[in-house]
């Protein structure tokens, strides 16, 4: 797809230990360019590469206590991400971690609006857009999620939903430029988790449908650049179907990325 770079995101939600999480990074660091392979004098053989950062942008999300560990240890075709964060500086904010902070431990992303944060911890469209604008403002890329229920897809309502909570987005970025850092992640709640991933076809409507309401309300060329990736029980056997599509720029992977060599397989499907 010209112009949009291939996007993963693995989401690792509330998993993990040390130790899993040090197997995880193993398991992912082998999945990189080997050294050999760009050292000419050493290339006897092509060797098939693997995750590369000129084809594919990937981005790990640690819970926020194990991102030291993994930044410290993942290897630099990986970016790392925090999986949510406060809606300004910090302060006397219990229990909440700051985009500066996060900054500040070497991520260059955050995951928001997500539906597990929107439905289990009640996060308002007028909340997350606020945390999507200090975040954007500080150079950290967002992540940033839409999707609708089954019930509002069985009642054909998926794109009043999904339109609804880009304009909670545009609400707070009307300057096109804070668009350049943003990747919206279609994520169908009735598939996340679930194993009922969404038709190639079902998710194609609905990001063709963002697409053309970010060209409306935002202009062509944020329409044109801006990454739409798809999110909701995607795997290693159904990823390929999916970036067929073309305005399928890419995956938000919960399940398959807790696995390296599925999540590898994922982050080649373009
Ligand atoms: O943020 C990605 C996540 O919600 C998708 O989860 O397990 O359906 O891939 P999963």
């Amino acid at each position: 797809i010209p112009g949009r770079k291939f996007f993963v995101g693995g989401n690792w939600k509330c998993n993990g230990t040390r130790d899993s999480i040090k197997k995880l990074v193993e398991e992912l660091n082998k999945s990189v360019t080997p050294e050999e392979y760009l050292d000419k004098r050493k290339r006897k053989h092509i060797i098939p590469a693997r995750i590369n950062k000129d084809y594919c942008e990937v981005v790990v999300t640690p819970p926020f206590v194990y991102i030291p560990q993994v930044v410290a240890s993942i290897k630099q075709e990986y970016q790392v991400a925090g999986q949510n964060c406060w809606i300004n500086k910090g302060g006397a904010f219990t229990g909440e971690t700051s985009a500066d902070m996060l900054l500040d431990v070497g991520c260059k992303w955050v995951i928001l609006g997500h539906s597990e944060r929107r439905s289990i911890i009640g996060e308002s469209d007028a909340m997350i857009a606020t945390k999507t604008a200090y975040a954007l403002s500080l150079g950290l890329g967002v992540m940033a999620c839409i999707g609708e229920s089954i019930h509002a897809r069985e009642t054909g309502k998926t794109n009043e939903v999904c339109f609804g909570q880009m304009q909670a987005y545009l609400n707070e970025l009307k300057d096109p430029k804070q668009w350049a850092k943003v990747v919206v992640a279609y994520e169908p709640v009735w598939a996340i988790g679930t194993g009922k991933t969404a038709t190639p076809e079902q998710a194609q409507d609905v990001h063709a449908a963002v697409r053309g309401w970010l060209s409306e309300n935002v202009n062509p060329k944020v329409a044109e650049d801006t990454r739409i990736i798809y999110g909701g029980s995607a795997n290693a056997a159904n990823c390929k179907a999916l970036a067929k599509m073309p305005d399928i720029d890419g995956f938000l992977v919960g399940g398959a990325a807790l696995k390296g060599e599925d999540f590898t397989v994922i982050c080649m499907a373009s």
